[in-house]
């Protein structure tokens, strides 16, 4: 490693050790947040010519070199290694191979401070659009259910001792009740971090004269995050999606727990289609839900990922503290865990069938 080729070589005398590059580096995670991290780059460059701070001409050609990036990454030509550190300094080292010096001036008035929080709320944003179509996909699945078995009863349970008869469909409804309280918590999430923190630089702004209102519009922002020691230092949107991600977890869980009830000879309310259960080799007779039994585990993670993310946090003296870069596992983990148990459930349950015998044979008995 060249003394030169981190972004901060100029006060040190002796290049970072590999080891502690190695140990430092998150580009196996960040790399994730590539789109979101040239998108904020072009929208950032705009403004830096809006406001003359660069030529249009100089804008343009940066702006061209970054979407050839995107391009180098979306084909997997632009090969990346911890050498790089992360996504930012990654898409700045090659854009300056590419286009020369000039690619340093990317780095006016901005900090990797500000711009990993911009990539983290472009990506959450993003996350939360893809989440909330997942959950709608449940949803309809639950209210194909409701409308195909309309009228047929099932004994309600508490204590998990037969209650009251319910309608099928009235449980089933539940569901889409608590999926419905979800997909608002994650919206409320989504409107609270929709703030643009660019500007904020390191920690305490730049002098240069920079327009934050600017880039916050271009990238569809509802403002600007106002203080910027709190734009640069606190994590609080990862957290609130982590714990809103929770809940919804937690209730696909629940539903899980009865679809593997429900689909036990015991209780024979439920056939899961073959496509979505496994077999044992040993046990012919055995079909595992396997699908709903992973969604119930799976939320351990999720919570872990909270859990996670809340202790990272709780000791940092403001502002940036590298503890901070932690973050992105739990982040990229909740979205691809809480996004592909929806779709599967979803799935699922539009394949399988209700023993329509079985759970008016059981509402009656009482
Ligand atoms: N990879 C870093 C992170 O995710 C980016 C910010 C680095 N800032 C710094 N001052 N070292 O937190």
């Amino acid at each position: 490693m060249k003394k030169s080729d981190v972004l901060w070589s100029a006060r040190f005398s002796k290049p970072i050790a590999d080891s502690t590059l190695q140990f430092s580096s998150s580009i196996d995670l960040d790399k994730h947040l590539y789109r979101e991290d040239i998108t904020g780059s072009i929208a950032h460059v705009q403004m830096l010519a809006a406001k003359k701070l660069l030529t249009q001409k100089e804008a343009q050609r940066i702006r061209k070199g970054l979407l050839e990036i995107q391009r180098e990454l979306e084909k997997g030509t632009l090969k990346l290694s911890w050498r790089q550190e992360d996504i930012h300094t990654a898409v700045e080292k090659r854009l300056i191979q590419k286009i020369g010096q000039l690619g340093g001036k990317l780095h006016t008035a901005r900090s990797r401070n500000d711009q990993v929080s911009l990539d983290e709320r472009l990506y959450l944003r993003k996350s939360i659009d893809e989440i909330h179509l997942a959950i709608r996909q449940l949803q309809r699945a639950l209210l194909r259910a409701s409308r195909k078995y309309l009228g047929t009863l099932m004994p309600g349970y508490t204590h998990l001792q037969h209650a009251q008869p319910v309608l099928l469909s009235h449980h089933l409804l539940a569901y889409i009740s608590m999926l419905q309280r979800d997909d608002e918590r994650l919206r409320d999430c989504r409107n609270r971090l929709n703030r643009s923190p660019l500007g904020a630089g390191a920690l305490a702004g730049t002098s240069l004269p920079i327009d934050r209102k600017d880039v916050a519009r271009r990238l569809q922002f509802d403002g600007i995050a106002e203080n910027s020691l709190d734009a640069v230092s606190d994590r609080d949107y990862v957290i609130e999606f982590a714990a809103a991600s929770s809940i919804l977890a937690m209730h696909l869980s629940r539903l899980s727990e009865e679809l593997v009830l429900w689909s036990t000879r015991e209780f024979g309310f439920l056939k899961i289609d073959d496509a979505y259960a496994t077999g044992s080799s040993m046990l012919p007779q055995k079909k595992n839900p396997d699908v709903a039994e992973l969604v119930r585990g799976k939320t351990g993670r999720v919570y872990g990922n909270l859990m996670n993310l809340l202790t990272i946090m709780k000791a940092l003296p403001l502002t940036y503290n590298r503890d901070m870069q932690e973050d992105k596992f739990p982040m990229l983990d909740t979205t691809n865990t809480v996004r592909s148990c929806l779709t599967i459930l979803a799935e699922m349950l539009s394949h399988s069938s209700f023993n329509v015998e079985e759970l008016e044979g059981r509402a009656r008995s009482d």
